[in-house]
């Protein structure tokens, strides 16, 4: 029986969006595989993922070296910076780990591969020197890494123009002219010299951008996605889900309340916040709000808050009481967006945000904050038609309008048409997850590749 067995180590990149697909990776390998792939997941300290909720995977934390102050992250000015100094120090962890306690236990099956989220892309160096096949997991859309690839080379970067093709590049709002381009570089480099790539996305949804990926890349493409619909609700949330907002929801008339949520690294300064808040109240429509830790950062000296919530007018905090509204610090997403009456998202439009409201049928308000989240806005609001992008300034009666114009139900032509079109999407999310289906079959493969190491 353990000829038959493999192990498989993955190391993820340690920030939410980019833990959840890769723990839900392993869980549709160990799944579809009848236990027969044995997962390591080998990740930093820094954000670790609560191993207690994964009894079957071997969890091995490295020592990243971060200092406390590199730790205390809470958005995307921290993180980004964080990437190519992860990228340098976990080298010689990473490889003293695979060494000494993975190829060391020579009684446990073979290790079969790597798999490494495209950004940890030190990872290929690392693979290469000990012989083991690594695989890459991209954990956003194959339209964004298309035009990285494409783009690479070009002289489009620091992006330069104000056109609306310039404005939908991949980039960080803080810091375009250094750290994405090296990092876009290094990314798709060392994709390229991987054995394999997967996506979390279906054939149906980003098929023109998978083929471009295929024919400029000679490694096997196996777009298996998405892949939350594959596994049991998220266990791998770094912060606690308030699960006290679908009792909330319960009271809800059907489809009448808009969720807002700007996911796990997207920052406000005071002054959005409230805002958002105005027009949230001009709105008149109920709202389920995530304001977490760290969501608001002070614009002089880019500390962040605690409890931003601090920051909201006191007229906002009474129609809270009244039951138009609930805030929590963090969402059970899965549950929220698939309550009945969750009827609009506002989002960010990260990935795992925008393929987890498709695959529950709900129409988006799509406010980009940096990198592939303003590729998946510009997909969602103009190529799938499945939401509206807050383009100009954020202000009050600019909210209220697009929340209304996404929301109110009565003759709503433009609201309706993107519920019919979302509810497509989410049908063929289905289509390409059922066996026979791209995504089922493009799994298959993957396991037997796995195995053909
Ligand atoms: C980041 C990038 O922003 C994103 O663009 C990239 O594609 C992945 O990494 P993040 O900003 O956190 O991720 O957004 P997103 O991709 O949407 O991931 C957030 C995850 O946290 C989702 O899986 C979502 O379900 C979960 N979440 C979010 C919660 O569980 N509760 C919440 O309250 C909010």
């Amino acid at each position: 029986m353990d000829q038959e067995r493999r192990r498989v180590v993955l190391f993820p990149c340690p920030f939410q969006g980019h833990i959840n697909p890769m723990l839900q990776l392993a869980t549709i390998l160990h799944s579809h595989s009848k236990g027969a792939l044995s997962i390591i997941i080998v990740h930093p300290e820094f954000n670790s993922p609560n191993s207690s909720n994964y009894p079957n995977f071997t969890f091995l934390p490295i020592s990243d070296g971060l200092s406390e102050s590199q730790q205390a992250h809470s958005s995307i000015h921290d993180a980004m910076p964080m990437l190519p100094v992860l990228n340098q120090i976990c080298v010689s962890p990473f490889k003293d780990c695979l060494v000494n306690k993975i190829l060391s236990q020579q009684h446990e099956p073979p290790v079969a591969c790597i798999i490494a989220d495209a950004l940890m892309h030190f990872t290929q160096h690392v693979a290469d020197s000990l012989n083991i096949p690594r695989i890459v997991l991209r954990t956003s859309s194959a339209i964004t890494f298309a035009v990285f690839k494409v783009l690479r080379g070009k002289d489009y970067y620091p992006i330069k123009g104000t056109s609306t093709g310039a404005a939908d590049l991949p980039r960080v709002k803080t810091n375009d002219a250094e750290g994405l381009p090296q990092l876009a570089i290094d990314m798709v480099e060392q994709t390229k010299a991987s054995s394999g790539l997967i996506w979390n996305t279906f054939e149906l949804l980003d098929q023109s951008a998978l083929e471009t990926v295929c024919q400029e890349f000679s490694i096997p493409n196996f777009p298996i996605g998405p892949f939350h619909k594959l596994t049991p609700a998220s266990s791998s949330s770094l912060l606690t889900q308030d699960f006290s907002c679908i009792s909330w929801l319960d009271k809800q008339a059907p489809s009448s309340v808009i969720y807002i949520s700007f996911g796990s690294l997207a920052a406000l300064d005071q002054a959005q916040l409230v805002e958002i808040a105005l027009g949230l109240a001009d709105s008149e429509q109920s709202f389920l709000w995530v304001i977490r830790p760290g969501l608001v950062r002070s614009s002089n000296d880019d500390k962040a808050y605690e409890d931003p919530t601090n920051f909201l007018p006191q007229y906002f905090n009474e129609m809270i009481q009244s039951g138009r509204g609930c805030i929590v610090k963090w969402a059970p997403q899965h549950e929220v967006l698939a309550h009945p009456a969750v009827g609009g998202f506002w989002t960010h439009s990260g990935w795992n945000s925008t393929l987890e409201s498709i695959c529950e049928g709900v129409p988006m308000l799509c406010w980009p904050f940096f990198g592939d989240q303003m590729m998946n806005a510009r997909c969602v609001s103009q190529v799938w038609r499945v939401g509206l992008q807050l383009e100009n300034e954020l202000e009050r009666s600019e909210i209220e309008r697009f929340i209304k114009r996404l929301m109110v139900q009565e003759n709503n032509k433009e609201r309706e048409e993107m519920v019919v079109r979302v509810n497509d999407l989410k049908e063929k999310a289905e289509l390409c997850l059922t066996i026979g289906g791209s995504s089922y079959q493009s799994l298959e493969s993957l396991i037997d590749y796995i195995f053909s190491f």
